[in-house]
């Protein structure tokens, strides 16, 4: 057996055990540039990835570039107001066209100058008439599938896959709807590399069970371990449920909110849509990354967050949305030397895995998933518990 079928072998092993016997994933999944490989093959090229919030592209014109898998790509909202994604490399001698986010009228490629509309077709391109074989009806920009679902934006390179609204139902029926998410406001997206492995910042996203000890100095205190509910999740998706304390007022309804009752105006859903978008959703603010391999041991990652619109149009509104990205980014930073540290820890030749506590559900569930992409096994998880 070599290597990498050692390891896949490992991986479903992992996953078609119960959940009372599970243990961390294989360290290798982690490391192995074989794996990382049948990673980009099976799942990046074949779901719908996150390029953040579609309000971060108000109007026509606006733009936003993104790397899918390794396609450099940019998404912009049309003369008729639909939200494009396109290939941002030129038709002519493949230059990148757009760096960074902004509006454009039309895209002009930085180069030679051709130009483009806002729905990918040539308009102009200098001197090219005295081509005879040249004709610039044949020239548009390559399209990238792209849709929006509760105010995220999606893009594949997959032709096939079903479209978010129909794949992410679930998602909104049981977690997001209640807090109307799309009429959130986002206020910061940043883009980062971190040394770690993409799924471990993902499983480190996806528990609570870290927050007490890795946040002690931040938001270790405000959260409440023993009130966590981990519900069985789905095809498509895991989440959990932690409560906050009130004197965490961003993390609580405002008090103007009145769609929210009872314990769901304290209550947070940390959601992760597989493979790589993870959302905490709170009554008052929200934070997401999307992540992407840059390699085994380093992880591309959008950053970014926001607030519900009664914190936005509050009177200190501003001084909310100061404080909310204080905090994320504090926490972010201790999030990161905790993955750097397990990343480093898995490619020891001594680590081996241990058990999963029962605040690990989600990772379980994450590795039955990669193991249903990568490994053909049909390991899912049990029916979701009644909330
Ligand atoms: S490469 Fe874009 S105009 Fe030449
Ligand atoms: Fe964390």
């Amino acid at each position: 057996m070599t290597a990498i079928e050692t390891l896949l072998g490992e991986l479903k092993a992992n996953a078609e055990r119960p959940f009372a016997e599970a243990r961390a994933a294989p360290p290798g999944i982690y490391s192995s540039e074989a794996f990382l490989a049948l990673e980009k093959e099976r799942v990046f090229s074949r779901e719908w990835i996150c390029a953040g919030r579609a309000d971060a592209i108000p109007e026509r014109g606006d733009y936003l570039t993104f790397r899918l898998v390794d396609e450099p790509i940019f998404i912009v909202r049309d003369q008729g107001g639909e939200v494009r994604a396109f290939s941002n490399v030129c038709r002519h001698r493949m230059s990148l066209l757009l760096a960074g986010r902004g509006n454009r009228k039309v895209i002009t490629c930085p180069y030679h100058a051709w130009s483009y509309g806002l729905d990918g077709r040539l308009r102009h391109a200098p001197w090219m008439d005295a081509s005879p074989a040249f004709d610039k009806r044949d020239y548009c920009l390559t399209r990238v599938r792209c849709d929006v679902w509760d105010g995220w934006i999606y893009v594949t390179l997959d032709p096939d896959i079903p479209p978010p609204e129909d794949l992410f139902r679930p998602v909104g029926e049981v977690v997001t709807d209640r807090y109307r998410f799309a009429d959130y406001t986002e206020t910061f997206r940043e883009e980062h590399v971190w040394d770690t492995n993409w799924k471990i910042l993902a499983e480190n996203f996806m528990e609570s069970y870290h927050l007490f000890q890795l946040h002690r100095g931040t938001i270790g205190n405000q959260s409440r371990i023993e009130e966590m509910e981990m519900p069985a999740g789905g095809a498509v998706f895991n989440y959990h449920w932690i409560t906050k304390e009130s004197d965490f007022p961003l993390a609580n309804a405002h008090p103007d909110c009145a769609y929210l009752e009872g314990e769901w105006r304290r209550t947070t859903a940390l959601i992760t849509i597989y493979p790589s978008h993870m959302i905490t959703l709170t009554p008052g603010y929200f934070w997401y990354l999307s992540l992407q391999p840059e390699g085994a041991g380093r992880v591309r990652i959008l950053y970014g967050g926001g607030m519900a619109p009664d914190f936005i149009n509050d009177p200190r509104g501003a001084e909310h949305v100061a404080e909310a990205k204080r905090i994320l980014d504090a926490v972010n930073e201790e999030d990161r030397v905790g993955t750097e540290a397990v990343f480093n820890g898995t490619r020891a030749g001594l680590a081996r895995p241990g058990h999963l506590s029962f605040l690990e559900r989600p990772n379980f569930e994450f590795c039955q998933y990669l193991a249903r992409r990568i490994t053909g096994s049909t390991a899912m998880p049990d029916e979701p518990d009644p909330l």
